[in-house]
């Protein structure tokens, strides 16, 4: 099979092909990458000289580079997005560039070139928020109310999407899934922060609505979950893809602080982001019983060995962590 990886030197996408390169290791990978502040070659160096591996430097939002990229190409699968809420509160315009005016012109490379599937990876934030007391999970059918620049911008593009299956037939699939955590996610995400914090003997910034709450799943049950989908999965239709497994930003920061042996005297809270969505928590009831997949890695466990990675792999994450503070010293939530 030949694959176009979009967003392939990030977090998700980066360990997406580390994942399908291991286990299939006859198929051709092409990664086309813009190399935002969030994409790294750093990041793809383990796998960049695997001769099934190409490298494309280029702007989902191009239809030349598109339309190039996706020339013999089965199946898109589109990580590449601007991903960071933060970020988006302080410049959404690049947030809609980028994740819905980028995913069209994707969209309609993929259908002048007649590929075969089109896997977007989108997000549990489409749904909105759920009270913290809230007996219920978003499903599939449930309708979209995002309330952020960075949400309401996936939101968009899964419309997009499905908009290219309904009027032009476009072999479409969709996967939401909720907070990923795991080796080399940019440390402007909450776990990493945290983790380059502590190991730097910082402390760690709580946003003031710390008993909010997310869905955590490992990277690697993300990407195995989004094989599955594109083996398997039905043209047309979304899957979420979760663990059930809920944590506050308070227990994340004691779940942390335990793994380092330093005391809850770490923790200092910082203004709350602006429009800080309370709690997701998707029903993977569809995955689980149409697809037969359920997430397999323990959070604990997995946790442990996420902060394993950022201890030996100083090289990575020190040249990133300053562009990352550099943006909290804006907002003040350092
Ligand atoms: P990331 O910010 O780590 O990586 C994004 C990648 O996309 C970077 O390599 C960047 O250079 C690239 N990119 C950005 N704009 C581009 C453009 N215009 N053209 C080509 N490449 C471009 O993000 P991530 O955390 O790996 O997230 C990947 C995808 O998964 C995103 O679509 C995100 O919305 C979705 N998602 C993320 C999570 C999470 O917890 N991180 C959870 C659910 C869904
Ligand atoms: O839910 C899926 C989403 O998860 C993805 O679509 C996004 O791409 C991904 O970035 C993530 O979004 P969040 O906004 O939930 O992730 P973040 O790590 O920024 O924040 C998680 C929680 O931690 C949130 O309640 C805010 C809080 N937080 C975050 C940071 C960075 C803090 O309390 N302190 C911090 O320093």
């Amino acid at each position: 099979m030949k694959l176009l990886v979009t967003g392939g030197a990030g977090f998700i996408g980066s360990n997406f092909i580390r994942y399908w390169l291991e286990k299939y290791p006859k198929d051709k990978i092409t990664n086309l990458d813009k190399l935002t502040y969030a994409g790294r070659l750093e990041t793809t160096e383990d796998f960049s000289k695997n001769k099934n591996y190409t490298f494309i430097k280029g702007d989902i939002g191009d239809l030349k580079t598109t339309l190039k990229a996706t020339e013999g190409i089965e199946v898109v699968v589109n990580f590449a997005a601007e991903s960071h809420n933060d970020r988006a509160i302080q410049d959404p315009g690049i947030f809609v560039r980028t994740n819905v005016l980028g995913t069209q012109i994707l969209l309609e490379a993929a259908k002048r070139q007649n590929v075969k599937r089109f896997h977007h990876i989108s997000t549990c934030e489409v749904f909105g928020e759920l009270e913290l007391n809230e007996k219920r999970a978003f499903k599939e059918e449930d309708p979209f109310r995002p309330r952020t620049p960075y949400n309401a911008s996936k939101a968009a593009a899964d419309h997009v999407v499905m908009a290219y299956y309904h009027t032009f037939g476009s072999p479409v699939t969709i996967s939401h899934c909720s907070n990923n955590y795991g080796p080399y996610q940019f440390p402007e995400k909450i776990i990493p922060r945290f983790i380059t914090n502590l190991i730097d003997n910082q402390k760690i910034p709580l946003y003031k609505s710390s008993q909010n709450r997310r869905e955590w799943i490992y990277v690697d049950d993300h990407n195995e979950a989004v094989d599955i989908v594109i083996r398997k999965g039905k043209v047309g239709e979304m899957y979420s893809i979760g663990t059930g497994v809920e944590k506050s930003v308070e227990d994340i920061a004691d779940s942390l602080l335990k793994i380092f042996g330093k005391p809850k005297s770490y923790k200092k809270y910082v203004p709350d982001r602006a429009g800080h969505d309370k709690r997701y928590l998707l029903s993977t009831k569809k995955i689980r019983s149409e697809l037969g997949w359920k997430a397999k890695y323990e959070f604990d466990a997995y946790l442990e060995k996420t902060v394993e990675w950022y201890k030996e792999n100083e090289w990575w994450w020190r040249p990133l962590k300053k562009e990352a503070e550099a943006l909290y010293a804006k907002t003040g939530q350092k």
